[in-house]
């Protein structure tokens, strides 16, 4: 078992999240973080900091597309630490579905 994020964090990107992995393993990219599934350890301690709720257990049904674009992602963008500032628009994001289909970035983000 891994946690992953999922759609609705893509243009939320509220960040809130990597300051509290005990293992530091999220990477940024443009628009969206990931986690990566090889070094999480399952705690747990993220998914209710997200603001989001984009974070969640791959034990739910239909993630494993998540699942794989999280273990993809992690290998080429960099890893974040610290909670950079949110899109000013992170809100009017919240809660729009299959954000994905248009508006995931392969760009990495800056990292930290
Ligand atoms: Fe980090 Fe724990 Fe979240 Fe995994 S479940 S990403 S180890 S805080
Ligand atoms: Fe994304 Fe939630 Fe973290 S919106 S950046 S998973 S706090």
């Amino acid at each position: 078992m891994t946690f992953v994020v999922t759609d609705n964090c893509i243009k939320c990107k509220y960040m809130d999240c990597v300051e509290v992995c005990p293992v530091d393993c999220f990477y940024e990219g443009e628009n969206m973080l990931v986690i990566d599934p090889e070094v999480c350890i399952d705690c747990g301690v993220c998914e209710p900091e997200c603001p989001a709720e984009a974070i969640k257990p791959d034990t739910e049904p239909g993630l494993e597309n998540w699942l794989s674009l999280n273990a993809e992602y992690a290998k080429s963008w960099p890893n974040i630490t610290q909670k950079g500032e949110a899109p000013a628009d992170a809100k009017e994001w919240d809660g729009v579905e299959n954000k994905y289909d248009k508006y995931f970035s392969k760009k990495p983000g800056s990292g930290s």
